[in-house]
């Protein structure tokens, strides 16, 4: 709806929408998997918002947990102060985050995580080789999401999130996604001797080590690209190449972390300890804003034999309300065994959406455990995209919508300017009674998008 004098009665005129053309529901409440909007029309939450609500909607535990503390501490400056659940919430952190990663800094989200992780690398060189250190550049991929500030999208190698801002970005190395059924090398796995991990090292010699902090990535890329996992051996030959040129390796977990793809991080998938883990979405669930960068013993001992002085923060860093919910959060995913969970409704997922590879706009199914993408195309065989003014994954969202599901979409993936996927990602609670009722919708709304586009 346009914004005018006209329509300056619409109940939401005053409110800065991300789309100004578009009718947002008004969604009243939630509960389990279900979302209910104004009109008393339920949606099944198909993606967890954006997968975030991993321990569903409407948990008591969580909200009786938050005002408890809300009435007893609810704020204290980090600057000055903690508090119990902060200290707690770090605790329990350390007893699920793989290898040394032994210590954790809060903030409030995923954008902050990625910002709080790359200065924490700049700080480590800082640290270690003084203030005249010439590391500060981060290598990231082409096709990734970190987040939305400036620093994060600087790292982000998604072009249509960066297109408007490009002036005003830093410009950081980009590499070759690990992207097989797009490969952007045109190489075929394992032919390929994983040449897209290769090219990490390529871009570190050709901008001299001496001058790369870091590299990021998802370990399974999400929004900008549709949960695409990495082959066989990409992150361990990405681990070697980082220790081989002291460049630390930070792990975006903030789609994936907290079990949504059967691991309680997905890096454990292949037994990788990264430097930095970047994490908030399913950490608090929804229910609170908060994120944390997760640090090594080595990045925690510099600073600690160093200055002592992490220059960076946030208000909210360390809030004991989002911490508290953090809390509640965990010991609801523990107590319902829901990684593992997240692991076996993950497997009948997959077998689930095999039915849906006779639709003839389903080019792709890939992911892990409760994330799966699926990626939208013209042709099978060539893998031809729609036509971008076609806006196919948000027809195909919008079909979904129609029956009562919401799903994740995403466009762009293809050079930047084409290509449609979309993402499943329910909350880890799902049943397999549920799943089958996703799959079904889903089934349906292709079935009609695909009648209308060939
Ligand atoms: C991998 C990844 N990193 C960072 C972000 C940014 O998180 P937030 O939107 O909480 O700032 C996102 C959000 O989708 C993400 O998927």
């Amino acid at each position: 709806m346009p914004v005018s004098g006209a329509n300056k009665s619409s109940q939401t005129s005053n409110l800065l929408h991300r789309n100004m053309h578009r009718h947002y529901p008004v969604i009243t409440h939630g509960k389990g998997i279900y979302l209910y909007d104004e009109d008393g029309k339920a949606y099944i939450d198909g993606c967890s918002g954006a997968m975030v609500a991993n321990i569903g909607h409407g948990v008591e535990e969580v909200a009786e947990a938050m005002y408890q503390q809300a009435k007893t501490l609810s704020f204290t400056h980090s600057s000055r102060f903690t508090s119990r659940p902060t200290i707690e919430l770090a605790e329990r952190i350390r007893t699920l985050t793989p290898g040394d990663i032994n210590h954790v800094f809060f903030v409030s989200g995923g954008s902050e995580a990625t910002e709080s992780a790359i200065k924490l690398a700049r700080t480590f060189f800082l640290e270690t080789e003084g203030m005249d250190t010439t590391r500060w550049k981060v290598i990231s991929r082409l096709h990734s999401y970190h987040g939305g500030t400036l620093g994060a999208v600087a790292v982000t190698g998604h072009i249509p999130r960066r297109r408007k801002y490009e002036p005003m970005l830093v410009q950081f190395p980009l590499i070759a996604p690990a992207y097989c059924y797009r490969c952007t090398l045109g190489l075929t796995h394992p032919e390929c001797d994983l040449a897209c991990a290769r090219e990490l090292e390529k871009a570190i010699v050709e901008n001299d080590p001496k001058t790369i902090a870091a590299f990021i990535a998802e370990p399974i890329v999400g929004a900008a690209a549709g949960a695409v996992p990495p082959p066989d051996g990409y992150f361990e030959r990405i681990r070697q190449i980082c220790d081989q040129y002291g460049v630390l390796f930070i792990a975006d977990e903030v789609m994936t972390g907290f079990g949504r793809t059967g691991e309680i991080f997905a890096m454990n998938h292949w037994d990788i300890v990264p430097d930095i883990i970047a994490c908030a979405k399913g950490m608090g669930a929804g229910y609170a804003p908060l994120g944390a960068v997760a640090l090594s013993d080595k990045i925690a001992d510099a600073l600690v034999a160093g200055s002592g002085q992490f220059s960076h923060g946030f208000t909210y860093s360390g809030n004991p309300l989002a911490c508290a919910a953090g809390l509640a959060v965990l010991d609801f995913l523990q107590k319902h065994d829901l990684v593992r969970n997240a692991r076996d409704m993950g497997n009948v997922l997959f077998e689930e959406l095999e039915i849906l590879k006779d639709n003839p706009i389903v080019g792709d199914i890939r992911g892990r455990g409760l994330f799966a993408g699926i990626e939208l195309v013209r042709d099978k065989t060539s893998k031809e995209c729609f036509a971008p003014s076609l806006s196919v994954a948000e027809r195909v969202t919008q079909e979904c919508v129609q029956r009562g599901l919401v799903v994740y979409p995403g466009t762009g993936m293809v050079e930047g300017t084409t290509g449609d996927q979309f993402i499943v990602g329910p909350p880890l609670t799902i049943t397999r009674d549920e799943i089958s009722e996703i799959v079904a919708r889903l089934d349906a709304a292709l079935e009609a998008a695909a009648g209308q586009l060939l």
